[in-house]
């Protein structure tokens, strides 16, 4: 079924979850209910939920379920067994610090409750929900500073955009795809062109079942096609998203992004990171540090139900690679555009 109306992946529905389910876009738009902290692992790590800021949101919600789950009103007893829902969340994916930092912050809210542990559930569901909404809300910054950055000619832009940086990966409106939402509303975009994203193909899937709900005009590629559109001068700028940005600005991404990174800088073309303050991870000097996260190998041998290559060869499924600083034009943020060595100067002027 299609749909017009926004979309949020993440939905608090009163006493349970509802998520997108995004394994079966585009043939399906349905919603899975995740009523235990469990079960919001599980669709975490089999990603009917993904894209870094929207595990954030889910994990989040994940903290509230299980600490609905805990019987106790023994303050410490109730810590103890939500520090264990807390490392349950944190093992499921290990790249997008947003699921990091989103569980560290209910955590936090929880240490600094003071009142009954019934009083401190209360609080925890408050955080998420203002999780969720201040994910949204920074989208939305995101995509209107995405629009300062652009190139100023042409005027109607064609952008290449990388995997599904959009609402689906978001609390909804998107990061990457937030720009690219921005530019169309502002009639500054020609079109987008989505890599397709081997090998969960999240660009082919969910970028342009994105684009088709709002008449966005899109054109898919795969992967391998985008240097011969830059040579083409088919492209005007990339835009990408990111799941952890080292100190220094180094952006890991959905594994390609670092190759069409060289290819953009081999063609002069600008290419832009578009993410929130929370995906950047101040504690890593740079990218090198950034944890990589390796998926099951079916990811790469198998096409749909047929088995693609001969029995007995290895296989390698690294699901993110880091793109270094000096190929990033800039790095687009909800407080706005920044050289990605200037992030570290404002961290610092934040803490000031
Ligand atoms: O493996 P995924 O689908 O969770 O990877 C998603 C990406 O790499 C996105 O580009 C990134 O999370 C940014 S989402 C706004």
């Amino acid at each position: 079924m299609l749909q017009n109306n926004p979309v949020y992946p993440v939905i608090w529905r009163n006493n349970f979850v509802s998520l997108i389910d995004q394994t079966r876009l585009p043939y399906e738009y349905s919603y899975v209910e995740i009523h235990r902290s469990e079960d919001m692992a599980q669709a975490i790590k089999t990603m009917i939920v993904r894209g870094a800021p929207a595990i954030g949101v889910a994990a989040a919600y994940g903290m509230y379920l299980g600490a609905r789950e805990i019987e106790t009103s023994d303050r410490h007893k109730f810590l103890k067994a939500l520090e264990q829902v807390a490392q349950m969340l944190r093992e499921t994916r290990p790249t997008a610090v947003n699921l990091f930092w989103a569980i560290s912050r209910m955590l936090k809210t929880a240490y600094e409750s003071i009142g009954t542990v019934e009083e401190i559930r209360k609080t925890l569901l408050e955080t998420a929900k203002t999780i969720n909404a201040e994910d949204l809300q920074t989208c939305h910054k995101i995509g209107d500073n995405g629009l300062k950055a652009l190139p100023e000619t042409p005027e109607k832009l064609t952008l290449l955009t990388h995997c599904n940086a959009g609402a689906l990966a978001t609390a909804g409106y998107g990061t990457a795809l937030g720009i690219v939402r921005s530019a169309f509303r502002e009639g500054r975009l020609e079109k987008v062109f989505a890599d397709e994203t081997r090998p969960r193909l999240q660009g082919a899937k969910l970028t342009t079942w994105e684009c088709v709900q709002e008449g966005i005009p899109v054109t898919l590629i795969t992967d391998s096609m985008a240097a011969h559109c830059m040579k083409q001068n088919m492209i005007d700028a990339v835009v990408v998203g990111a799941d952890r940005i080292a100190a220094n600005g180094d952006a890991a991404n959905k594994i390609g992004t670092y190759s069409l990174a060289l290819v953009a800088k081999a063609h002069n073309v600008p290419f832009f990171v578009a993410a929130p303050l929370s995906t950047v991870d101040f504690s890593l000097a740079d990218g090198s540090e950034i944890p990589i996260e390796e998926r099951n190998p079916k990811e790469i041998y198998q096409v749909g139900e047929t088995i693609i290559a001969p029995e007995g060869i290895d296989y390698y499924n690294p699901s993110f690679d880091v793109t270094p600083a000096e190929l990033i034009a800039a790095i687009i943020t909800e407080e706005g555009v920044f050289a990605p060595g200037d992030l570290k100067k404002y961290q610092n002027k934040q803490m000031a």
